[in-house]
């Protein structure tokens, strides 16, 4: 084939990448071309072609993604698509594996990304590794009482403190994104219309805010209206209980609240009666390891475990990842190198699902997605143990 793998060539590409995207997500070309060049930025897009004939195309959003309370470099890949006349003829693969091999070279630990063909992923060497859910709550049934705690109409000015409460809330949960600013452009002003901020103030904190919520009005054709947040974080259990009790004070007039999140919310254990809750199952998203050793020791581990994993990893597509590691994990920091006995052994996608947390390595070995003895499973499990589905993925 005498395509190949790019960047996009402004000039050259940008015309086709538009058409492609307009015609894979069913959207008119210009708002594309907008998004394209506005939002994502043609430096992140990326494309397989020959010449000025473009045969697939995607984009990469270098952000960050918390592991064992550290944030680890990850970058996402959105936008894939194939033109039509060119489907089925591997394109998509020699994109994903050109962007893998890219980001492997530079060194970057992590990608994650929302599958709409798992198929396709799990050829370059993604696996599941989260749950993206939809909780849907009746207004009617929050707490509402006036709290002397105040919540505050959020400014510009705080952006930053927003920021670090993010980082403070969700930062132990794995999975949760460490986000960039177009990932945060999407909590202050997603796609589907603006959303008011409201926080609440904390100044022992630094940053000096312990908790906040993004909140849009959708009006219903009865004349009442729908709570849709795009974020609902605390930090403090003063914050959590402020921002229960300020929604609920919608409840004249609204009928549900609407916020994505993972399998459980952690604010939703304060709900008094939480059967009223409805969960839908939206999306999984995929990790793919992509530097096998940054991966492993710029995340961090619990502490107070002194453990020695002795892994077999294949990649077939990045074999700088594959071969025998000593994982060697003391004080919540890990260092690794090359040998051992290999009594774990698993592909780069079981090791995915092993290091979100999202499994325990003992369902992984039911599934056939992990083999080792009862000892290294025992080991495996005291360093990536999950949260019970707490971290979450924004859609990206
Ligand atoms: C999905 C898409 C990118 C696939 O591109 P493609 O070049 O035709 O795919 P490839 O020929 O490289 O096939 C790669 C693998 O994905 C699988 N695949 C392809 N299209 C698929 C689809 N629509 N659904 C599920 N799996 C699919 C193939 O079966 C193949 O796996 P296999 O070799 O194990 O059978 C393309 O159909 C497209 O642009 N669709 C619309 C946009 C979209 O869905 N993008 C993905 C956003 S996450």
């Amino acid at each position: 084939m005498p395509d190949s793998y790019s960047t996009l060539d402004v000039p050259i590409h940008l015309d086709a990448v538009v058409r492609m995207t307009s015609i894979a997500f069913g959207s008119p070309a210009e708002p594309c071309r907008d998004w394209l060049v506005n939002k994502f930025g043609t430096p992140h897009l990326r494309v397989v072609a020959d010449g000025s004939e473009v045969f697939a195309a995607g984009g990469v959003l270098p952000m960050g993604q918390f592991f064992g309370g550290r944030s680890v470099p990850m970058t996402g890949v959105a936008g894939v698509s194939v033109a039509p006349e060119h489907r089925g003829r591997g394109h998509s693969v020699a994109l994903m594996s050109g962007i893998l091999r890219e980001l492997h070279a530079q060194g970057t630990p992590l990608s994650s990304l929302y599958p709409a063909a798992s198929r396709l992923y799990r050829r370059v060497g993604y696996e599941q590794a989260g749950q993206h859910c939809e909780h849907r709550f009746p207004v009617a049934y929050l707490p509402a009482r006036r709290l002397p705690t105040p919540v505050r109409r959020f400014t510009e000015a705080d952006v930053a403190g927003v920021k670090a409460c993010q980082h403070r809330g969700v930062a132990r949960a794995d999975g949760a994104l460490d986000r960039s600013d177009y990932m945060w452009q999407r909590v202050f002003h997603p796609r589907t219309g603006k959303h008011e901020g409201f926080v609440v103030d904390d100044p022992s904190l630094e940053g000096g805010i312990g908790g906040y919520v993004f909140i849009r009005q959708e009006q219903l054709p009865s004349g009442r209206h729908d709570l849709h947040l795009s974020d609902l974080v605390a930090c403090t259990p003063v914050a959590a209980e402020a921002l229960l009790h300020f929604l609920g004070q919608f409840g004249s007039m609204a009928n549900d609240l609407i916020v994505r999140a993972g399998a459980i919310h952690p604010l939703f254990t304060l709900l008094d009666e939480p059967r009223h809750l409805s969960i839908r199952f939206h999306d999984y998203w995929m990790l793919r390891i992509v530097h096998l050793e940054h991966a492993m020791t710029q995340r961090g581990y619990p502490q107070g475990q002194q453990v020695q994993l002795h892994l077999e990893v294949e990649d077939p597509l990045l074999p700088a990842n594959a071969g025998r590691w000593v994982l060697d994990v003391r004080d919540g920091r890990a260092t690794i190198v090359r040998g051992g006995q290999g009594l774990l052994r698993t592909t780069i996608s079981g090791l995915a699902q092993l290091y979100s947390g999202q499994f325990s390595p003992r369902s992984l070995a039911i599934v056939g997605r992990l083999a080792g003895d009862e000892a290294s499973l025992d080991a495996a499990s005291r360093l990536f143990a999950g949260h019970g589905g707490q971290g979450f993925c924004d859609f990206f």
